[in-house]
């Protein structure tokens, strides 16, 4: 054996007294990150016990969670106790299954695995999504007696949907079928014929026992009819996805941008795919600004500058450029002659991960590699029933949904196809608001509508509009509770408006529900769209000069945000009509407080559906202590600062 490569024992004693040591001699194996998709039952835990037993090269830290026996017995590698290692293993991730993935690390000769044990129940989809998202390779699991199942389907067509290149379908509990050929090709046959609807092109069958380790780390004597590699082997040999990304087209998208002196001024970040070298062409996208790779630079150990003649996908670098050109964090540095294609409007498949439901419409922060731009996405096209493949109706998705979107972005972002290049076409979308991930998503193509839509510049701008109107337009944006006042403050305001000569409109949620949006009821879904479109019809009444009055309930942050965004700074004043519930209650001008008490009224504001007060108003009127005409005055005092 190679100097890299001691007999097991030594490594062993490695681990125990020299960690260091132990990583640096494992640096240099390839590693395969797997998922394993299945249930208790089927003997995840018992096949994943005995990779790890069998191996032999197993982590002190990874048995940390065990039992403090298993870890002793950990230390001292053979002799493990296989039985009480998948005890362990097994109680870990009955506590762990309703939190996250269990990542588990160990070695063999040849390569470094990391393995991500996913709970299969499908309230746990985004689980297996975050573990699927990084693997090379899924192991389905299924029961040689069962054969497969709704489950099987269902990981399956995960796995495909994210991107897994290499797809084993381990039929485990071999030996409690006799070892029977004819069975283990039922099964195959059943589900070439379902890899087949998927799109798959191929899969691995490995007919196995992970309870008698028949097939796991070698060929078994008990199944002489099968031909093919042992799991073990087919793990340490299958490409990786690292290796597919390298003989991809360059990209990089810039993390950040280094300029410690004028003399120098490099670009930071990850390569996502391909290799570069000194000399090559390459294009900063969205820009299209075209220039050469100067030199790469890499931190080495010890601190100091190292150049490398070329690096890969994968690698952490810092590039310089022949010329100066912009460049900033989020830009993506590519081969001239194939960069990413850059756009703002998209299909692709959302997978929603939070409690509350996805809001069409709302605007949302998309991360795409290192790039962070506001999106909002459109009611679904269908839904994907995970077990059936079949396609729903929909108009949002719940937690662990899987459906398909448009998505539109404000910027135009630099983007690859998900089956194309993960790095690329993966992003994920976060709510702005409580700062959570709510969606995990895989763009398809763009859509090319936007690219023909052109703004249209008209020569009587929004400035002429307001000269000739002599005033400075504004959008006074009222939010309150139902009953708050909000639409008796603005009507007081208005006249005041008119008597001193400005021009003015007042749109008003009673009103504007029966016309242009009279299609709209009162979901948070329906809600935000209310509240887009009259943001948008308010901004186009401000483009024309004019002095905007909108009150609405308005019961979300973040539309009232989006309508602020839509504006130059300074034209959008948030009115907070700070009316308490108590008030609005009793004084129920239009009897609906009464009908939502009783149960005859769905989703009212304040009673059954949430209403978030501004944090920080431009200005607030309190209608408990002055009348409307009080309240009026007071906001015309604090706009023209009387
Ligand atoms: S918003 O929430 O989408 O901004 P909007 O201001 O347009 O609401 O409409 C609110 C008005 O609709 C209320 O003043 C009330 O008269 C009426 N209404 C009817 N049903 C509801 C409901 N479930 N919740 C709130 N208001 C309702």
């Amino acid at each position: 054996m190679s100097e890299l490569t001691p007999p097991i024992y030594e490594t062993e004693a490695l681990i125990g007294e020299d960690i260091d040591a132990y990583l640096e001699l494992h640096q240099h194996k390839s590693m395969l990150r797997f998922i394993t998709c299945g249930s208790v039952d089927d003997g995840k835990s018992t096949l994943i016990g005995r990779l790890l037993y069998d191996s032999k090269m197993i982590f002190e830290d990874q048995l940390a969670s065990l039992e403090a026996d298993s870890k002793k017995l950990g230390t001292q590698g053979q002799e493990i106790d296989f039985a009480l290692l998948v005890d362990g293993l097994a109680a870990e991730r009955e506590q762990g299954i309703t939190i996250d993935v269990a990542y588990r690390f160990f070695a063999t000769e040849k390569r470094k695995f990391i393995v991500a044990d996913t709970p299969g129940h499908e309230q746990y989809t985004r689980n297996m999504v975050t573990g699927a998202s990084t693997a090379d390779l899924a192991v389905i699991l299924i029961d040689a007696r069962q054969g497969i199942l709704t489950q099987t389907r269902r990981h399956s067509y995960l796995a495909h949907l994210l991107g897994i290149q290499h797809i084993v379908l381990a039929v485990n509990k071999m030996d409690l079928v006799d070892y029977d050929q004819a069975r283990f090709d039922e099964i195959v046959s059943q589900y070439r014929d379902f890899a087949d609807g998927l799109g798959m092109k191929a899969f691995t069958a490995i007919p196995l026992s992970g309870l008698a380790g028949d097939n796991v780390t070698q060929n078994s004597d008990n199944m002489a009819w099968y031909q093919g590699s042992a799991l073990l082997p087919h793990l340490e040999s299958v490409e990786l996805q690292q290796e597919a990304a390298q003989a991809a087209s360059f990209a990089m998208p810039v993390q950040w941008v280094n300029r410690p002196n004028l003399d120098f001024r490099g670009f930071s970040g990850l390569i996502a795919t391909g290799r570069v070298a000194p000399g090559d062409a390459i294009r900063v996208v969205p820009s299209g600004k075209n220039s050469t790779i100067k030199s790469i630079v890499t931190m080495a150990k010890d601190g100091t500058e190292q150049r490398l003649d070329e690096a890969v996908a994968g690698q952490s670098v810092t590039l310089t450029l022949d010329t100066e050109i912009d460049c900033s964090r989020g830009d993506i540095i590519a081969t001239a002659d194939n960069p990413p294609a850059v756009a703002d409007r998209f299909e692709a498949t959302l997978i929603w991960m939070d409690e509350e439901a996805l809001l069409p419409g709302r605007s949302y922060e998309m991360k795409i590699g290192t790039q962070t731009v506001a999106a909002s996405v459109q009611t679904p096209k269908y839904q994907v029933n995970v077990n059936t493949m079949e396609h729903l109706a929909t108009k949002t998705l719940e937690l662990n949904a899987i459906g398909v979107v448009e998505i539109s972005t404000t910027q135009k972002i630099s983007f690859a196809p998900y089956a194309e290049n993960r790095a690329l076409g993966s992003f994920v979308l976060i709510d702005k608001m409580s700062n959570a991930t709510v969606a995990a998503g895989l763009l398809h193509f763009s859509l090319r509508r936007a690219d023909n839509i052109h703004w249209q510049a008209t020569d009587i701008d929004r400035n002429a509009h307001a000269q000739l109107k002599n005033q400075k337009p504004l959008l006074l944006w009222f939010t309150g509770l139902s009953g708050s006042g909000k639409s008796t403050i603005a009507n007081e305001l208005e006249k005041i408006l008119h008597t001193m000569n400005r021009h003015t409109f007042l749109l008003d949620g009673d009103n504007v529900r029966h016309g242009l949006n009279k299609d709209l009821g009162f979901t948070d879904a329906d809600r935000v769209e209310n509240i887009r479109r009259i943001g948008e019809v308010s901004k186009l009444m401000v483009d024309a000069g004019l002095i905007v009055l909108s009150a609405f309930i308005s019961p979300f942050r973040a539309e009232r945000d989006m309508v602020r965004e839509m504006l130059p700074e300074g034209e959008f004043i948030e009115i907070f009509v700070d009316t308490p519930l108590e008030v609005a209650e009793q004084r129920d001008v239009k009897g609906l407080y009464k009908k939502a008490r009783a149960g005859e009224l769905k989703n009212f504001t304040g009673i059954d559906s949430p209403y978030e007060p501004p944090l920080n108003p431009d200005i607030r009127v309190n209608t408990a202590q002055m009348s409307a005409q009080e309240a009026a005055q007071h906001i015309v005092n604090q706009l023209f600062g009387l």
